[in-house]
Order: C-alpha cells, then structure tokens, then sequence
C-alpha cells in the first residue's frame, strides 16, 4: 500500500501595498482560501496609494482577514506546517503590519516563519493554475512597482536578466491614465478604454536601452504621451482617449514581448510565463498568446486574480522556500527595497 504523503498547510500573508491578503496552500499548489482585502477605493481620491492610510487600514483588517481565510480553506491555525509573509519589497508601514502578525503568530503557536520575496510571489502565481509548469523558464514580472524580466533557474534561484531604468511598466499605466482623467488605478481603465480605439492612431516611441537589450525604459514614453495631449490642448484639437490609451498600451505591449521574447529565444529556453498586475492586460496577454504559438514557445500566464497582489502566490513561494528549508527568525523586519534573490 502506498502510504499517504502528510499534506503541508502554509497560510500566508501579503500587506506590501494596498491589499490586506491572507491565503491558505496546500503541498504548494493547491489553494484552499484565498482572501483579500482591497483597499482601492480609499486611495482612488487621492490619485494613488498613501502609505499612512495603507498601513492604518492594514491593521484594522489583518485579523479579520486571516480568521476568514482560515475559515474559507476549513482548517485551523494549529493545522499550518508554516507562515509565508511578504516581507519586502513594498512600503514599509503596510510591510510592517503582515510581518509583525506573522512573527505573532509564529511566536505564539511556535509554527515557522518563512519570509517571503514579493516578486517572488507574483512569478510562482503561475504554478497554481499551470499543475505541469516547473522551472526553468523566463518570466517577465511587471506590476506598479516592478519591471523585470527574469530567468528562474529552479525554485527560488533567479538571475534577473532585465529591468526597468526608470518608471515600472503599471506605474507608466497609471501615470497615463491620470493624464487622460481616467484616475487611479490607471491600468484596468486603459485596458478597458483601449478597446474603443485605435491602437494605431498616434505613433507613440518604443524606446531601446543602449548597455542592455533587455532592459526597459518608460518615462520617455510617458512623456512622449504627455506632450502629444498638451500639444493636442494647445493647437485647439480635440483629444480621443480612448485612441491615446490604445495607442500607448499598443506601445508597452509592444517593448514588452520584444524584449522578452529575445531574451527567452537568446537563453534557449521554451517556456515562458508572465506576472504581476499588468500581466492582466488583456491585450498583453493575446500578444503573447499569438507570438508565442508562432515561436513554438510554451506560454504561461495566472488568472487576473493571482496577477495582481494577493497571499496565495506569497503562499506557493513560502511553500517551495519551506520545502528548502528556509525559516526566519523572529527578529524577521520589513525591507522595503528587498532584491530578488537576497536574503
Ligand atoms: O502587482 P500589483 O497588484 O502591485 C504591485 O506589486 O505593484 O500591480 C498593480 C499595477 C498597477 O500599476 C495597475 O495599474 C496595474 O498593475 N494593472 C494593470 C491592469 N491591472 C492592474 N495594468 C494594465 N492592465 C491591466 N488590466
Ligand atoms: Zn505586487
């Protein structure tokens, strides 16, 4: 007979930015509660998040956050084999918040604490719904804070082979979007809008990095978008949004699988996985779909659920940790500006 493998139960903790989120993840992949808190329209009126307020409503839902998890995935605390909390990068007000609850937690039932990279948690999104992916392959993480285009060697080994010199590819998104009146958060609204127009009605620049073919640079295009609506305001013609949103989605769209479909075919890999907020882009999405099928190369992305900010990706990547034999002590503190691969 063959004997019953005991099943590990991580519950796992995200509070980087504005999402108070808790998740329970069984043997890695297998997600039981996935409970998140978002705090959007607190920060909508502000135009973007703000941290005080972040951290403050952090505090306020943790507990509550973690008690429906918990009920959700029907196990109790006493259950978990370990507790996976973001511990940078992120703002470190609402950083503090999951760590402090989870070295609480660990300090009181005595159950390990493995501290958990946050982009490290966006890529391994991808192995809750794709049961066959396993490393290595390239991954391409771009979110608000992060663009970066990865080579994950093995679990929890990665060389990052590209990044953004100056704005992420959502903080580009939003920025933009803020520009055309759309608010905060500005991804979700170009993705929308752009469906309206004209991807290509206005020839927005794709900017090249010099030193480096893989990295990525948006600010020159955020400008470029900027004076186009000023020029537009000051010459009395009237701007379409919805062909300047398409317009300039078109433009990232484009950076993005270029850049990353070089990397991945100079690396020899042939498999290739996408993460982070903007990896809900829709349009992003169906970009790589095509080119992918067209370069035989195996294409993996997360539901929009596991792209943007949540616990159970924190709880796949504490689970591979853990398995590692990764623990933090309880002198564990938040860093806000944590690289990937560091401990
Ligand atoms: O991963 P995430 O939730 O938080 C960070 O770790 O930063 O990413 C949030 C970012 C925001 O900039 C948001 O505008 C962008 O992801 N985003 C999108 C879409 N949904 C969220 N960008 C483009 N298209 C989307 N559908
Ligand atoms: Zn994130």
């Amino acid at each position: 007979m063959k004997m019953q493998q005991k099943e590990i139960l991580v519950l796992a903790i995200e509070s980087s930015c504005d999402e108070t989120a808790a998740a329970v993840v069984r043997n890695g992949r297998e997600i039981l509660s996935n409970t998140i808190y978002s705090q959007i329209d607190l920060h909508t009126i502000y135009g973007g998040v703000v941290p005080e307020i972040a951290s403050r409503k952090h505090i306020e839902k943790i507990n509550q956050v973690l008690q429906t998890s918990l009920a959700e995935a029907g196990k109790e605390l006493k259950q978990m084999d370990a507790i996976a909390v973001t511990y940078g990068p992120g703002l470190v007000g609402p950083l503090l918040v999951g760590v402090s609850a989870a070295k609480a937690i660990s300090f009181a039932t005595g159950i390990p604490l493995v501290g958990v990279h946050h982009i490290e948690g966006h890529i391994s999104a991808n192995f809750i719904e794709n049961k066959e992916l396993e490393p290595p392959f390239v991954c391409l993480v771009v979110s608000g804070g992060h663009s970066h285009l990865v080579v994950v060697k093995d679990y929890g080994v990665y060389e990052i082979i590209g990044q953004t010199r100056d704005d992420a590819a959502g903080e580009a998104f939003d920025k933009v979007a803020r520009a055309i009146g759309l608010g905060y958060p500005g991804g979700p609204k170009i993705d929308k809008l752009s469906k309206e127009g004209n991807p290509d009605a206005i020839k927005f620049p794709r900017a090249k990095v010099a030193e480096n073919e893989y990295d990525f640079s948006f600010s020159g295009l955020k400008s470029a978008v900027l004076n186009y609506l000023n020029s537009c305001e000051m010459k009395g013609i009237e701007i379409n949004r919805a062909d300047v949103a398409a317009s300039f989605q078109k433009a990232v769209v484009d950076v993005l699988v270029e850049h990353s479909l070089m990397a991945v075919k100079q690396y020899g890999y042939d498999k290739f996985a996408i993460a982070g907020g903007v990896a809900s882009n829709r349009s992003l999405c169906e970009a790589f779909e095509r080119r992918c099928a067209k370069e035989q190369i195996q294409f993996y992305h997360p539901s929009p659920i596991f792209c943007t900010d949540n616990a159970a990706m924190i709880g796949v990547a504490g689970y591979y940790e853990y398995c590692k034999g990764v623990r933090s002590g309880l002198d564990l503190n938040a860093v806000p500006n944590l690289k990937l691969g560091e401990r």
